[in-house]
């Protein structure tokens, strides 16, 4: 029996500026956050940065060559604020946004619908030293920003990310400092992620004014999770996670406002004051509960909660062992894809729903043949799109998937040492090496359909 999946699908493969460009200096492009978190010292493995990453600046036109050969249907790119406004807010670099004006155009060249992320990690430097995320007037230039890029290019993309993953921006960012710009302020990062959906909010409206016709929506990282124990401790612990990870995004974008739960532990903790939070300002949750037209759903890994509660006896752990993780320490669990899938559909209604990114870190290199044989990582692509179809057989409307990533690339703090590409990239010769995986891929596209493992080749 034949995986078929549902006659439109859009097949794709994602990547993000910062960590595929490289050309940090080039055509006036300002300083991101990234730029400088790389240069403190043990912030990044390695001491790893995306100077150069994987040239894509340069090289566009041969990854464009790849998709092709791919068949990508649809490519999901972010574009670089600080190479449209290097001063955060004001004057528009041109040449910055002519690179995206040509890469959109060479997509439509090659029959490849661009996805365009509008916020990807790479907050302009000089945004950040008055005051990044935690304060307001950064979701102000963010819509600014977004009225630039899409009045350009609102003609041609049909689908546009405000952002990626506001959890990862506001939580490693501002709150475990694991992030540009490596901030550990609880309280701030609470102030950014309201501003990030805010902006998000804010930005909706300007782009669909300038992209008639065009789908828009956000990114969330989601990750389905589940208390170790029956014990009263883990299943708190699982609410606190599953709350500050997942609610805390989806619920006001659909209209419910902060959950209180969490807002009660915040405010228990003295994140929030008991006075009142005042970063919320009337008005702000309905800007954020505006109607989208789809939402991406990342997907890699689950969660499994255990609390760390001294007096949490111990108790028959319910969940069975993870079995198998990647090279970056995440679970192999496809079957939580599903789970997310249908969660979020059946809770929220969001409407259409997008795998915006999922995929593997394996570091297989290429035998002496020159083959990349990652068997590990086609297997995990094809176990996760099996439970995609299941998901979208048992009524979710998911409309298109996007393999992490076209190209290895730049990890965040991770450097280059974890390789998510679908493609190999020798980082001292820029050469590219399709992998196993990526032929593999590119059958299941030809074919709209979950091609079998031992048929793989
Ligand atoms: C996601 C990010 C993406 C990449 C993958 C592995 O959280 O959106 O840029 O780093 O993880």
């Amino acid at each position: 029996m034949t995986a078929v999946f549902p006659p439109a699908f859009t097949w794709g493969a994602a990547t993000s500026a910062y960590q595929i460009e490289g050309s940090t200096r080039a055509d006036a492009r300002g300083e991101s956050i990234w730029d400088r978190f790389c240069r403190t010292p043990g912030a990044v493995a390695g001491g790893d940065h995306g100077d150069v990453a994987c040239d894509h600046y340069v090289r566009w036109r041969d990854d464009l060559a790849l998709m092709s050969e791919l068949g990508l249907r649809a490519y999901r790119f972010s574009i670089a604020w600080p190479r449209v406004i290097p001063t955060g807010r004001g004057a528009v670099n041109a040449r910055g946004l002519d690179f995206y004006d040509r890469l959109v155009d060479g997509l439509l060249a090659h029959g490849i619908a661009p996805v365009a992320t509008l916020y990807h990690w790479d907050l302009p430097q000089v945004l950040e030293d008055a005051g990044g995320w935690p304060v307001r007037a950064t979701a102000e230039a963010f819509v600014e920003y977004a009225d630039v890029v899409t009045r350009r290019l609102g003609d041609r993309v049909g689908q546009w990310i405000t952002h990626n993953e506001p959890w990862c921006v506001a939580v490693l960012g501002y709150q475990t400092g694991e992030h540009a710009p490596g901030r550990r302020e609880p309280a701030a990062a609470l102030a950014a992620s309201h501003h990030l959906l805010l902006s998000h909010g804010w930005a909706v409206p300007v782009i669909r004014r300038n992209a008639p016709g065009a789908q828009v929506g956000i990114t969330l990282n989601l990750v389905p999770a589940m208390p170790a124990s029956p014990s009263a401790y883990d299943h708190d612990a699982f609410r606190r996670f599953d709350g500050t990870m997942n609610r805390w995004y989806l619920d006001p974008l659909h209209g419910r406002g902060y959950p209180a739960d969490v807002l009660a532990d915040h405010v228990a903790a003295g994140a929030i004051p008991a006075t009142g939070w005042r970063v919320v300002e009337p008005g702000d949750l309905a800007t954020i509960a505006t109607r989208c037209d789809f939402l991406g759903v990342n997907y890699y890994s689950r969660a499994v909660n255990r609390s760390s509660a001294p007096d949490n006896l111990p108790q028959t752990v319910h969940v069975a062992p993870p079995s198998e993780h990647t090279d970056i320490g995440w679970e192999v669990f496809p079957d939580g894809l599903a789970e997310v899938l249908l969660r979020v559909h059946l809770d929220y209604r969001p409407g259409p729903l997008y795998v915006t990114e999922n995929g593997a870190s394996y570091g297989t290199a290429p035998d002496a043949d020159g083959r990349v044989r990652d068997v590990a990582r086609t297997r995990y692509l094809h176990d996760h799109l099996l439970v995609a179809r299941r998901a979208i057989l048992a009524g979710v409307p998911l409309a298109g998937y996007f393999a992490w990533s076209l190209l290895d690339n730049f990890e965040w703090a991770y450097g280059y040492r974890q390789r998510f590409g679908i493609t190999w990239v020798d980082y001292t010769t820029q050469a590219r090496i399709l992998k196993d995986s990526g032929r593999w891929y590119q059958r299941v596209i030809d074919g709209n359909a979950v091609v079998p493992l031992d048929a793989s080749g």
